[in-house]
C-alpha cells in the first residue's frame, strides 16, 4: 500500500471514528419517543396552525386580551363541549373557568388556561393535534 492510500484510509477511520463517538454521547443518543415526532402536517414552522392550536390563538387569546367576560366564558364552554378522549378532567376544568368568567372573575378563568395547559397541552400536541376543533 503506498503511503498516500495509507493516509487516506487512517483519516476515513478517523473521521469514522469521531462520528460514532458524537452518536454515542450526541443528541441521536434520544429514546425514539423524544427524537421521532410525529408530522402531523400542521403546527411545525412553515406550516399551518393545528386546528385547536389555530382557535386557541385566535378566538380564545382573542376572548382574554379583549377583557370580555361573556366572550371568555363562551370559548370556555366550547372548549368543555369538545373533550378528547382519556383527558378526565377536560370538562370541568374549562367550566370551572367559565362559571367564574360568568360571574366577571376573569383571573379566575385564565387559571383554568393554566390548569389546562399543564396538564394536557404537551399529550394534546403529541398525540391529537391534527383533530377537528
Ligand atoms: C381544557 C383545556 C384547555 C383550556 C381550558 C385552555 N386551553 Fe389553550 N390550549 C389547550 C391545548 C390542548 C392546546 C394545544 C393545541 C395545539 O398546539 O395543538 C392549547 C393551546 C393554546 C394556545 C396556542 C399556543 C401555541 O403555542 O400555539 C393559546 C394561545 C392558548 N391555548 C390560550 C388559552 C387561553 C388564553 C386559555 C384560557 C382563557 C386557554 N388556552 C384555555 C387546551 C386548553
Amino acid at each position: 500500500m503506498s503511503m498516500k492510500l495509507m493516509s487516506a484510509v487512517l483519516v476515513g477511520v478517523g473521521i469514522g471514528f469521531a462520528g460514532a463517538a458524537w452518536a454515542a454521547g450526541g443528541p441521536t443518543d434520544l429514546p425514539a419517543s423524544v427524537t421521532e415526532k410525529k408530522d402531523f402536517g400542521c403546527g411545525a414552522k412553515g406550516q399551518k396552525p393545528c386546528p385547536m392550536q389555530g382557535w386557541m390563538k385566535s378566538v380564545m387569546q382573542s376572548a382574554t386580551t379583549s377583557g370580555d367576560a361573556a366572550k371568555i366564558a363562551s370559548a370556555l364552554e366550547y372548549v368543555a363541549s369538545k373533550p378528547p378522549p382519556g383527558m378526565a378532567k377536560w370538562v370541568a376544568i374549562s367550566k370551572e373557568g367559565a362559571e367564574k368568567a360568568k360571574k366577571g372573575d376573569i383571573d379566575g378563568a385564565k387559571a383554568s388556561c393554566k390548569s389546562c395547559h399543564d396538564l394536557y397541552k404537551a399529550q394534546y400536541k403529541d398525540s391529537l393535534r391534527d383533530a377537528a376543533f
